[in-house]
């Protein structure tokens, strides 16, 4: 079967030129000015619009046993979801808990993926402890195909280790050439802070940004970053919220540590007033680390745009208004933490990044798929447009307009952090391996389709 996508404008982070493209089987096999149809091939009629590489999220959760209870999202609804929003790869995090062993807690997240996801996957795998066993599972997992670990220096008792574990994970992870994402948060200070907080009868959901400040991510940050520069591991500190966190991460860059740095969408644009909403409404924006002081969007834009930030994810995480956002009604410690974003990523990074000026194109393709797939060992494989890629293609409408609601959307949430919200342009049509799977917005993929992606570690 092949796939003829015709007259659109191909964007990559360094090239823009009107082209067509022919995908045979899989993969993309020629792209050249006019290309005839081949006999029973589909053609798609891409003129007046871009054509993208598949979208790469580095950031998601979908199985999330999570603060007592379970994020909404499977891999049916939250690949549907993804597609969607022109996300054709999902990079997820294996979170199992430390009393969890770890080699089974790969094969546990492996379990709820395979056979059931309309789009490709991979695993950051967790690494939630650090026993005599550990070391050598991490191998064996290494062996079938995982090319990053995750860590949490926060949620104390849960998935966070300590300081001799997380010497001896970006040891190993040296050894083997992995690169280790980590979320970046003093967690005792944060545990302290929460007391107070919660003793003075501080309970609502806008006191989460007051137990967890910018001081305490950035304190996190540079804590990881001194492991770094002891062992020489290559380093990726996930979710990145605010200019403190992000000088720590460009210090210890310029003095030679190897650290890549994601923020999310959601920081992009959202901003801690939302989180101070009356009535528990700022629940559904409880997510950590917090969202930040509005002055912090410009300095994430100007790193994205600077190359100081290198990528965009949303770690998507969605938990109910109704049913799991109150078990926090009282404390807000036990709001389930997490804005769902999945979908919206490329919609919002199009119409508040690029059509806004605050960064280009290029930039926009190189933040959410290119340099993903180079950081994570898929490229080129994904996140290319070229002759011997795997033909996962958006077809992006720029007159496209459209409004935000929960009402529509294909993430399996109550609600919509962006409810109301404008966009500016959609994909209209998506491909997973030359087939569509997205047309017009609506779901034409097939359940099961996707793909366990296998890497090879390059960060020696
Ligand atoms: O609030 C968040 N970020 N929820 C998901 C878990 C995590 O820390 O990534
Ligand atoms: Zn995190
Ligand atoms: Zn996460």
């Amino acid at each position: 079967m092949s796939l003829l996508i015709q007259g659109g404008e191909i964007v990559t982070p360094d090239a823009r030129y009107v082209a067509d493209i022919l995908c045979e089987g899989e993969t993309i096999t020629r792209i050249d000015r006019h290309i005839a149809a081949p006999a029973g091939a589909e053609v798609i009629n891409a003129a007046g619009q871009f054509v993208f590489p598949g979208f790469i999220d580095p950031h998601v959760h979908i199985h999330l046993p999570f603060m007592g209870t379970l994020a909404k999202d499977t891999y049916e609804t939250g690949s549907r979801a993804a597609l969607a929003g022109g996300t054709t790869t999902l990079i997820e995090m294996c979170c199992p808990a430390r009393s969890d062993d770890t080699l089974a807690g790969f094969e546990h997240w492996m379990a709820q993926a395979v056979g059931k996801s309309a789009c490709d996957f991979t695993f950051h795998m967790g690494v939630t402890k650090f026993d005599g066993k550990t070391g050598a599972q991490l191998r064996e997992i290494v062996r079938r195909g995982i090319s990053s670990f995750k860590i949490f220096l926060a949620y104390k008792g849960a998935f966070g280790i300590d300081d001799a574990e997380l010497y001896q994970t970006l040891k190993l992870a040296k050894e083997l050439g992995v690169i280790v994402t980590a979320h970046c948060e003093n967690e005792t200070l944060v545990a302290e802070r929460q007391k107070e907080l919660l003793a003075a009868g501080k309970t609502d959901p806008g006191q989460h940004h007051e137990s967890r400040p910018p001081l305490i991510e950035a304190e996190g940050v540079h804590h990881l970053m001194t492991f770094a520069e002891v062992t020489g591991a290559a380093t990726y500190i996930v979710h990145l919220s605010c200019q403190e966190a992000l000088a720590e991460a460009v210090a210890a860059r310029e003095r030679g540590v190897r650290v890549e740095v994601e923020t999310l969408i959601q920081y992009l644009v959202l901003d801690k007033s939302y989180a101070e909403k009356p009535d528990f409404e700022g629940a559904k924006y409880v997510m950590s680390p917090p969202l930040r002081d509005v002055r912090n969007q410009a300095v994430l834009w100007n790193g994205l745009r600077s190359g100081l930030i290198q990528t965009v994810a949303t770690d998507h995480a969605p938990f109910d208004f109704q049913g799991q956002k109150p078990m926090g009604r009282a404390d807000f410690t036990k709001i389930p933490n997490g804005i769902p974003s999945l979908e919206e990523r490329i919609n919002l990074l199009y119409t508040y990044g690029v059509k806004t000026g605050k960064i280009d194109l290029h930039t926009m393709v190189d933040v959410a798929s290119t340099r993903v797939a180079k950081l994570f060992d898929l490229f080129p494989r994904k996140g290319a447009i070229q002759p011997g890629a795997d033909a996962d293609l958006v077809v992006f409408d720029p007159n496209y307009r459209g409004t935000i609601s929960a009402k529509t959307q294909a993430m399996n949430v109550d609600y919509s952090a962006f409810e109301g919200w404008k966009i500016e342009g959609r994909p209209s049509v998506v491909t997973v391996r030359g087939q569509v799977a997205i047309r017009d917005g609506k779901f034409t993929g097939t359940i099961g389709r996707g793909k366990f992606l296998e890497r090879t570690p390059s960060h020696f």
